[in-house]
This record gives C-alpha cells, sequence and structure tokens, in this order.
C-alpha cells in the first residue's frame, strides 16, 4: 500500500545555524518541497542582511534538495521602510513573547508597546506568527494567552494571525471565533500527553513548549488535523538541541521530528482511515493560507517498517528523534 503526497511543507520548522544546520538541513530537504524557518537564533533574526545572509546558509546546507525556506522575522519594532524592504523576502514576522522559550529573551515584553508595528503589518499584508503562551502556571500559558488573540484579531482585523504549535482545545475553539486566525500543530501534539513526558520515567526528548497537554487537549487537536481543518496546517515545531542539552539537568525544550515526520503522520492517518485528509494538511492549507505555491516534489510513502534511527550524528553534532529506536508501520518509499 502506498500514499503519494503533493509538495508537503511544514510550516514552523527550527533549522538552527553552523554545524546543526549542516546536519538537519538535509533532513527537512529530503522529504519536503519546503518549510518556514524559525528565526530565534543568537542574535536573532531580526535585520533583513541577517536574514538573506541566513536564507543563503541555508541554500548552502540544503546542498541542491527541492526545497523552498520560507523566512520569517523575528519580531521587534519595525518602521515602515524597513517592513517595505523585507516584504518580499519574508513569509512573515515570528513574535515570541520575552522569555517563553528557548532564544526568545530579545521577544515583546509590553504588547501594547508593540502595535504600532502591528498595525503597518496589517497595512500592508504582512503575516504575524506567534509562540502564544503567557508567563503564567506552565499548564495554563497557552489557555492564559487565548484573550490576547481575541484582542490582536479585533483590533487589527485585516492581519493575518498564525497561532503557532496549538496545544489545547480550547485553543481550537478560539481558531473559530475570527476569519484572520489560523494555526499550526505539531506532530508530537498529535500523539503524546502530559503523561508521555513526564508520567512515568522523565522523557527529555518529549520536552517542548508549549508543554504537551491532557489527553482531551490531543484528541480535539487530532480530530481537527485527520478532518484536515482548513485553518489548521503542519507545522512540526521540529527543534534540534545537541543530545548533550537534552539528556542533562536543565533540559533544552524542543522535539526534533524532522526526519520521521511523513511516515509517524501516515501511520496515524491511516490508523484513523484519514489518509485521504493528509495532503491537506501537509500542504493545500498551507498554500492556500499563505498564498504561496510550492515547488514540485512527490514523495511516495510505503506501508512498510521503519526503525527510527536512535540518533542522527554529523558535523560533530549528535540529535536524538522522537519515536528514537522504535519502528514505525509507514516509510518513505521515494521522492520524485
Ligand atoms: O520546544 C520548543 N523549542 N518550543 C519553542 O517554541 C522553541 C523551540 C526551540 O527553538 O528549541
Ligand atoms: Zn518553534
Amino acid at each position: 500500500m502506498t500514499i503519494s503526497l503533493q509538495s508537503p511543507l511544514d510550516m514552523h520548522l527550527h533549522f538552527r545555524d553552523e554545524e546543526m544546520l549542516q546536519l538537519v538541513a538535509p533532513l527537512s530537504g529530503e522529504s519536503f518541497a519546503g518549510g518556514l524557518i524559525m528565526p530565534n537564533l543568537v542574535p536573532p533574526v531580526d535585520h533583513l542582511e541577517r536574514l538573506l545572509a541566513y536564507r543563503e546558509r541555508i541554500t548552502a546546507a540544503l546542498k541542491g534538495a527541492e526545497f523552498e525556506p520560507y523566512m520569517a522575522l523575528f519580531f521587534r519594532q519595525y518602521s515602515e521602510q524597513e517592513l517595505a524592504e523585507a516584504r518580499e523576502h519574508t513569509l512573515g514576522i515570528k513574535l515570541y513573547p520575552a522569555g517563553a522559550t528557548t532564544n526568545s529573551e530579545a521577544g515583546v515584553k509590553a504588547m501594547d508597546a508593540v502595535e504600532p508595528t502591528f498595525k503597518l503589518m496589517e497595512e500592508m499584508g504582512i503575516p504575524l506568527f506567534v509562540h502564544g503562551e503567557s508567563d503564567g502556571f506552565v499548564m495554563d500559558r497557552e489557555k492564559e494567552f487565548l484573550g490576547m488573540y481575541d484582542y490582536l484579531a479585533r483590533k487589527f482585523p485585516k492581519l493575518q494571525i498564525t497561532m503557532e504549535h496549538i496545544t489545547t482545545a480550547d485553543a481550537l475553539e478560539m481558531l473559530e471565533q475570527h476569519e484572520n486566525l489560523r494555526a499550526t500543530v505539531t506532530l508530537q501534539h498529535l500523539v503524546i500527553t502530559l503523561d508521555d513526558v513526564a508520567g512515568g520515567m522523565l522523557n527529555p526528548h518529549l520536552f517542548c513548549k508549549p508543554i504537551a497537554k491532557r489527553p482531551e487537549d490531543r484528541e480535539a487537536l487530532l480530530a481537527a488535523a485527520l478532518a484536515a481543518h482548513p485553518k489548521l496546517m503542519l507545522g512540526s515545531d521540529s527543534a534540534p538541541h545537541p543530545v548533550s542539552q537534552k539528556e542533562c539537568c536543565g533540559c533544552a525544550a524542543g522535539v526534533f521530528t524532522a526526519p520521521l515526520l511523513l511516515p509517524r503522520l501516515a501511520q496515524l492517518f491511516d490508523k484513523h482511515a484519514a489518509l485521504d485528509n493528509l495532503q491537506a494538511f501537509t500542504s493545500q492549507n498551507a498554500q492556500r493560507l499563505y498564498n504561496i505555491t510550492p515547488r514540485k516534489k512527490t514523495i511516495v510513502l510505503e506501508k512498510a517498517d521503519f526503525v527510527v534511527p536512535e540518533s542522527y550524528e554529523g558535523f560533530g553534532q549528535k540529535v536524538v528523534p522522537m519515536h528514537a529506536g522504535e519502528t514505525l508501520t509507514w516509510r518513505i518509499h521515494k521522492v520524485l
């Protein structure tokens, strides 16, 4: 049994820089036609020159793979001229509340102070991507941020706002409230709950932000993904960290999923008799919501065993993927 996916896209992806970039970029380049590359480097990608230089390093690391790196600027207050210059080189701007996650120290401290930039983005048709978490209790951070989405969506009704990596049933409800909201969801939030992270032996490789939530949240997200909800896109948040920063005291947040995303999603959609909707979830929804036409690439997946490697190594780096050492029931058969 096989299924062919046309030009799959990963609309939330961390490529990092230098050696880690060399290791991970080709892994997405193999099986995706493009992805939205997150700008939380140190220093952040918050100037056009930096973004263009980063894009060149990504292109070099991809080593000719048919993969379009859609770029995101790191949110700060931008002038109209800066936005006008950046516009054709970016898909949008990623906002991190200061300190919410990895490398977000340069993020926003007070949302009301940056409204002039939201206004400019709205007028210029530049999408806003948001890491939507408060600084409250860890399980409630996303829920507490939902009021901010509501406020922004009302105040800037033409601003296209993406609720990144949603993890709760409440977030799905908010998604329905406003025409200008859309969302990404990761693989891990469709298959795990907090129990898998910390309910038994602590699993650092499943620790990410936002943290995985309750079974009913996962069920709601899964139902929406399986139905290819038209405002929901795959955004893996694949976030590689060196194994030394995961298997330690003070584990970095991030789940590395890039190399197994499509096989694992095929397994999941197959299990729920929803393979017909995998194409829309992994490509068409993003194409429509972001008005992009990706490069042509066909990924043929087949129902056959795939043992996920224990780690991916190279360039002096070692990263442990989700499902390391486990056997998945689908694999990539060929790429055309
Ligand atoms: O778990 C996460 N890791 N969540 C994020 O928002 C950022 C990411 C990273 O960059 O490592
Ligand atoms: Zn992310």
